[in-house]
């Protein structure tokens, strides 16, 4: 075993630790981490876990999530550069002032953002549960309206799955997902044709329309795993696909382009979480008020997808 994944496990142990990634990490992550997963699963394990620190190989937002929902434990991101560009998109200014030029209309939020923003909504999703949520809100609270943010593509797809549900989105958009282009798939169909296409619902929808399968991360790999199909064509981050190639190297794994990287979940490295945990750095907290609030939202959801 790698010396340096050896000392993190160590650690890990010393400091009753447990490591979170998301999968778009550097894989090489996975030596280490507890659990990997879609952003839902994480924070189901942030708010399950007995550890007494958190190390969060993912973006901000998220670390920021497993602080509200486990406030007693120290949660540690190990590099701070690595924030959500689309979660960046909307502050809470922002969301005042869409909520006043759409006014009693309840609030969903993407779990990618901040936790100032999501103190001002009424309900969280995330894209493995946004079109349950909706519908739950819509059979069991009547709601027929909803505000969405902040992205726009994600609220614009769950309207289309529901039909009967109007969705005003905030005009956020994920700087990644966006890169791929209709023609994109329209090229790698012609290349693959017997392939499966799986794409993110954070693409544009002139994508999303020509995918066979729109779902989370967690959902693409499911699919992809569960399917007697051989061939897909992944139409999301490439830790994705670095994952299925690892795991399940007897079917075909094609990312859509080479350049569907999110930089930002690509900063922490071994090293990064090694320090992470012996300098215990760099520790993510949140205002008592704020966190009140957006700890609310939060449960809302993970209530709804027990
Ligand atoms: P998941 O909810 O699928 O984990 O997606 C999070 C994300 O940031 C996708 O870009
Ligand atoms: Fe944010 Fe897009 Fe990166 Fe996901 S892929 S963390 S939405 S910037």
């Amino acid at each position: 075993m790698n010396e340096l994944v050896e000392k993190i496990n160590e650690l890990k142990k010393q400091k009753k630790a447990v490591i979170l990634a998301h999968c778009y990490q550097n894989a090489e992550i996975d030596e280490v981490a507890d659990f990997v997963g879609d952003s839902l699963y994480l924070s189901q394990k942030a708010n399950e876990t007995d550890a007494e620190i958190i190390v969060f190989a993912g973006v901000y937002f998220m670390a920021q999530t497993a602080k509200l929902l486990s406030p007693d434990k120290k949660v540690l991101l190990p590099r701070l550069e690595s924030g959500c560009r689309m979660a960046d998109m909307i502050d809470l200014e922002q969301v005042r002032e869409f909520k006043s030029k759409h006014p009693n209309i309840p609030v969903i939020c993407y779990i990618n953002s901040t936790a100032e923003v999501k103190s001002e909504c009424d309900m969280c999703c995330t894209s493995s549960n946004a079109v349950k949520i909706v519908k739950t809100m819509q059979e069991r609270d009547g709601v027929d309206e909803v505000l969405f943010l902040p992205d726009t593509y994600l609220g614009k797809w769950v309207e289309q799955q529901l039909g009967n549900v109007k969705i005003i989105t905030y005009p956020g958009f994920c700087p990644t997902h966006l890169q791929i282009k209709p023609k994109d798939i329209l090229e790698a169909r012609k290349k693959y044709p017997d392939a499966k296409v799986l794409a993110h619902p954070e693409c544009h929808q002139e994508v999303t329309k020509l995918a066979d399968y729109v779902g989370s991360t967690t959902g693409i790999m499911k699919y992809a795993i569960e399917s007697d199909e051989k061939q897909f064509i992944i139409a999301t981050e490439k830790g994705v696909v670095d994952r299925l190639k690892r795991d399940y190297p007897e079917k075909e794994f094609i990312l859509i382009k080479e350049s569907i990287i999110c930089p930002n979940m690509k900063w922490h490295t071994l090293q990064d979480i090694y320090n992470a945990l012996e300098k215990e750095q760099h520790e993510i907290t949140v205002d008592e008020e704020i966190a009140k609030k957006a700890v609310t939202c939060i449960n809302r959801m993970l209530e709804i997808s027990k």
